[in-house]
């Protein structure tokens, strides 16, 4: 049996009140997802207490970060640190997402010392890779792809990268209702198994959960998940909506 991950990336909407009434929504929806797809939701910062208080109503739904800093504690204004979330009761974070990339800087250097620090503190880490429209175009996004996944990645013990889950995110259907195809979501996922495998083997790269993102919606994500390689969704505006993220949710449930 398949168990997919449904995680929903919020971004920087949903505020701690707003928050609490997805929650109470989710709640009229499922008192437990602990048996079927696991289920996350990554929010806002300041939203994360109301979201960890919320969530426990509800068997087996977790809570993630969508960012952290790759140190401990120190003099960086603004930073939030791993050990703060573990903390906090989240499980996971999602790193390296393209935004944070194209709006903040980050590096494949950069996300690599987040995803190190992350397991470090017992956070599975959401590594975020996908091209932009351009390279996609010209038919790049194979050497775009591996080139993040090493650049982020090849310092690690295949225990390590066993530990995190990735997420395809062609950048050129984040948030913009063009989704890839069924057919290029499944090419991609077993190039990066493929990438996985050179970097951990085998075993570990057949282990590691890849998930898709970029416009999955109730109304696409049946064939979505139906590719033998897609393990899950990163899903944003789908996420917002206690209901269709439910509905994602179940349509896990009746492929696993
Ligand atoms: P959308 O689902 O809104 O396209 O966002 C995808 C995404 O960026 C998730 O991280």
């Amino acid at each position: 049996m398949r168990r997919f991950l449904i995680a929903g990336n919020w971004k920087m909407n949903l505020g701690p009140a707003e928050t609490t009434t997805f929650f109470e929504e989710m709640k009229t929806l499922t008192a437990d997802v602990s048996d079927g797809a696991e289920v996350l939701v990554c929010t806002p910062f300041v939203s994360l207490p109301a979201a960890v208080d919320a969530a426990a109503a509800i068997a087996g739904f977790k809570v993630g970060a969508q960012n952290m800093h790759f140190e401990d504690n120190g003099a960086y204004t603004g930073e939030t640190s791993a050990a703060m979330l573990n903390e906090l009761g989240c499980s996971y974070v999602i790193l390296g997402h393209s935004e944070r990339r194209e709006y903040f800087g980050e590096t494949d250097a950069i996300v690599g010392k987040k995803v190190v620090r992350a397991l470090g503190a017992d956070l599975t880490p959401v590594l975020c890779v996908g091209e932009v429209l351009a390279q996609r175009k010209a038919n790049e996004q194979n050497d775009v792809v591996a080139t993040q996944l090493k650049g982020a990645l090849s310092g690690l013990t295949p225990d390590q990268i066993g530990r995190t889950v990735i997420a395809y995110e062609p950048v050129w259907a984040i948030g913009t209702g063009e989704v890839a195809s069924p057919q290029q979501a499944q090419d991609m996922h077993q190039f990066i198994r493929s990438v996985l495998t050179e970097l951990a083997g085998k075993d570990v790269a057949d282990s590691v959960r890849v998930l898709y993102g970029g416009s999955m919606k109730p109304d696409n994500a049946e064939e979505l998940l139906g590719q033998p390689d897609v393990d899950g969704g990163l899903i944003g505006g789908a996420s917002m909506k206690a209901g269709s993220l439910f509905k994602i949710v179940e349509i896990a449930n009746k492929l696993s």
